[in-house]
Formats: structure tokens, sequence, C-alpha cells
């Protein structure tokens, strides 16, 4: 099949790429002139492992087409998929739709044969509607169908995400349509128990509420840990006691800082602002919303607790920053707001991340990237955990900070505190 992506992200292109990578043709389209050229010469603009490789393949094949033409895109493909970002509205909670329906607009002025356009950009549940209503001259003449399926992948696991989905959703009540979508995913899901066909409304929903699920279960753990901490409890054994059942299931359940990245924050905001907009009151999420932020201030008090709040000029290292591991993503990185702060306390943040120097940390004075986790830890007074990349996962701390008195705070229970109480480190983690 002949498919094009409007929007060469995280989602679109690795949508793009692994679609081109079981025979479809695949345009991957984006307005950004310098993406499209890094990805022409094979450079991939985003960390996710395994994507560079699938994609020089099928580039060569000339199965991936990197550009920034919409028009010829458009014309050229039988399936458009709309992938563009859904940010927060400043000072709102509610999904920013600008990009979607900007996308809706041009759309309307290229299409002139039968196409399926599909949200797989996450959109509050009657986004549908209002594109089939930019669209709705070339609906009358059946032109288009108007399809929602939402993407489920996670950022560090995509390609694997994609290529084994635990479900696809496609929100449709054309027949057509419907038959088309279950062709192109057959060789993805091989097993037909996993696609599955709603209301093009329930689709939009089911997107939301799977990822506020996701969240509040992190949330829910999170508190629990708090209370571990107060009752000498190690949160590792309430994870994994309440994980075994089935009926809860061990993963979301680990304790952490607060959840960040380019989804849950956004789409929790963004699905309250929609029950307000039905008059229903998503009072869970709502706490759920509320607890991850105090979270962020919990975590900042906890390290001026550790180092007995004497900040200035304290060296504070963190080992990874990302909102998690095998991504190069910022957005909502709760490491974020933890350095600003203590940057304002004057200590020396110094950084370490596998994925490399971030523009969110640029121009901070005394904010300082290290190119090697030794460089980073030298010295320090308190190395953070903040991400768990494997390549935290068996440091020799002693050795790296070569100094008789320093602490970690290790946000992932990365380590063993038996072990760490052992080797006479001064170890604090989370809910222990
Ligand atoms: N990142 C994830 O892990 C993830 C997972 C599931 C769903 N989603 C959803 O998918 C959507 C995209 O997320 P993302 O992380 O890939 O975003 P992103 O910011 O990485 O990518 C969006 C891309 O769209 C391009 N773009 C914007 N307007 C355009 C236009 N008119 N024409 C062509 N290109 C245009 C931008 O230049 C950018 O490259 C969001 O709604 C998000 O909530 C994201």
């Amino acid at each position: 099949m002949k498919l094009c992506m409007i929007g060469t992200g995280y989602v679109g292109l690795v949508s793009g790429v692994c679609f081109s990578d079981v025979g479809n043709t695949v345009y991957c389209v984006d307005k950004d002139q310098k993406k499209i050229d890094l990805l022409n010469k094979g450079i991939v603009p985003i960390f996710e492992p395994g994507l560079e490789e699938i994609l020089k393949k099928n580039y060569k094949q000339k199965r991936l087409i990197f550009t920034s033409d919409l028009k010829k895109a458009v014309i050229n493909s039988d399936i458009i998929f709309i992938c563009v970002g859904t940010p927060t509205k400043k000072k709102t909670n509610s999904a920013d739709l600008k990009y979607v329906f900007s996308v809706a607009k041009d759309l309307k002025k290229i299409i002139k044969k039968y196409k399926i356009i599909i949200t797989k950009s996450t959109v509050p549940v009657t986004t549908g509607d209002k594109i089939e209503k930019i669209l709705s001259r070339l609906k009358k003449k059946k032109l288009v169908d108007v399809v929602s399926n939402p993407e489920f992948l996670r950022e560090g696991e995509a390609i694997r995400d994609f290529i084994y989905p635990d479900r696809v959703i496609v929100g449709t009540d054309s027949n057509k349509a419907n038959r088309t979508l279950k062709s192109l995913y057959f060789p993805i899901i091989k097993k037909s128990s996993r696609y599955f066909n709603t209301s093009r409304k329930g689709a939009e929903l089911i997107k939301y509420a799977s990822n506020a699920f996701l969240a509040t279960k992190i949330s829910f753990i999170n508190e629990i840990a708090n209370l571990c901490e107060k009752a000498g409890v190690d949160i590792k054994d309430i994870s994994l006691g309440m994980g075994s059942d089935q009926r809860i299931g061990d993963r979301f359940l680990r304790a952490g800082p607060a959840y960040g990245g380019s989804c849950f924050p956004k789409d929790t905001r963004a699905l309250i602002d929609t029950g307000n907009k039905f008059k229903t009151d998503l009072s869970i999420v709502k706490s759920v919303v509320n607890s991850n932020d105090k979270r962020k201030t919990l975590l900042i008090k906890r390290v001026e607790k550790i180092l007995g709040s004497k900040l200035k000029n304290k060296i504070i290292t963190f080992l990874g920053v990302t909102f998690k591991p095998n991504t190069d993503d910022m957005r909502e990185a709760s490491s974020i707001p933890m350095i600003k702060y203590l940057n304002k306390k004057y200590s020396k943040i110094r950084y370490y991340d596998p994925s490399g120097e971030k523009e969110d940390l640029k121009g901070l004075n005394n904010v300082n990237y290290c190119d090697t986790i030794s460089s980073a830890c030298l010295k320090a007074d308190l190395v953070i955990l903040h991400t768990e990349w494997n390549d935290f996962k068996l440091l020799n701390f002693k050795k790296l900070i070569k100094k008789q008195k320093f602490k970690i705070f290790d946000m992932r229970n990365m380590y063993s505190a038996f072990r760490m109480k052992k080797l006479k480190i001064d170890y604090y983690g989370i809910g222990r």
C-alpha cells in the first residue's frame, strides 16, 4: 500500500519506518526541512534503539521517502496518517489541536481521489468529527473516510511495540476503511483478535483512558512509597506482592520520580479538560495530576534533606536526565524542575545522559554536561540516579567519586540498599 505519514516525529517516523519494513511505500512528510534533510542523509534525528538500521534498509529499497512536499506525498498515497503533535494549549489543560486542524485544511485543498485520513496523533473525543467537518465537501463526495487509529508505542521500545502491539484500535464505521486497515495491519498483528474496530469516538477515548490509567498506577505506587518510607517497609516488596496478582499486573508499579514524558502529563490534563467540557467530574484523574505535581516538590525536598539544606556549592551529579531510558526525549522530564531549583540554590550541577547533552539545560550557569560517567561523578557530594539506563546499573561509586564522603540518591531503586550498607555508602532510595 502507499502511505503518507504527516509529522515525522517519534510516532510518525517509527510508524512510517515499520510500515515500510513490511513492504509498504511510505512518504514521511515534515514541515521541518532540517529534519527531512537529516533523514535523507540517513541520520535519525531521535534516539530510538534499532530505528536507524530498519530505516536505512528501507530507504535503500526506495520504500521510504522523506519529503516536505505534502501535496506530492498525499496525491501518491492511499492512506494518510496525521502524526503531528498535540501539546497542552498555553495556560489551559486542553490539547492544542492547531497542528491537526492545519493539516486537515491542507488536505482539503489537495485531495481529489478517495483517501483514508487517520488521526494517529492523540486527540480528544470528537476531534474526528471536527476534522470531518473541515473536509465536509470531500466527505459528501465520498472522497474521504476519517478514522481514529491511536498509537500506543512507548519511546525506547517503540519498534517492538509497533511490530508486536498488544492491540490495534481502529475507530470507524466505514466498512471500506476498516477492511483496508485490517489488511494494512495484518502482517503486524497476525492474530486478528488483536485488531479492534470501534466507533471513532471510542477509539479517541480509549487512548486517553489508557494513558490516564497507567499514570494512575504510577502515582498510586509513588504514594504508597511515601507511606513505606514512614512505616519502614520496602516498596519493592509491595510492588512484587501486588504485581503478582494478575488482576493488578506488575507493570507501571515501580516507584520513582514524578511521571513525565511527551504523553502522560499532557494527556491526563487533556482528559480532565474533556471531562469538564462534557460536565463529567474525573476526580481520580484530577487527583493523579495533583499527586504527580506534588511529587516534583517532594523529591526536591528530599534532596535538600539528604544534603542537610546546605545546597550552596554542593556538587550534585545527575546520572540520566531523560524521563525514561532509551530515549532522548526531555518533554516534562522531572529532572528539569529539580535541576533548575538546585541551580537557583547555587549548587553545582553536572549531568551525564547516554543520549547526550540537552537543549533544555543549556544556558544555565553551573549546570554542565559531562560526556563520561566518571567525569560527571568525580568528587560529587551527591549522585542522583534519575533515569534507569542500563549504563548505570553496575557502577563502582567509590572508584568513580574518589572521595571519602559522598551520598547516593537512587530515585529508581536500581541498587540493593543492603549491599550499599555493606559497602558503607550513604545511600537513599525511594520508598525504603
Ligand atoms: N511520543 C510518543 O511516545 C507517543 C506515543 C503515542 C502517541 N503519541 C502522540 O502522537 C502525536 C505525535 O507525537 P510525537 O511525540 O511523535 O510528536 P513530535 O513532536 O515528535 O513530532 C511531531 C512532528 O510533526 C511535525 N509537524 C507539525 N505540523 C506539521 C505539518 N503541518 N506538516 C508536517 N509536519 C508537521 C513537527 O515538525 C514534528 O516533527 C501526539 O499527539 C502524541 O500525543 C506520542
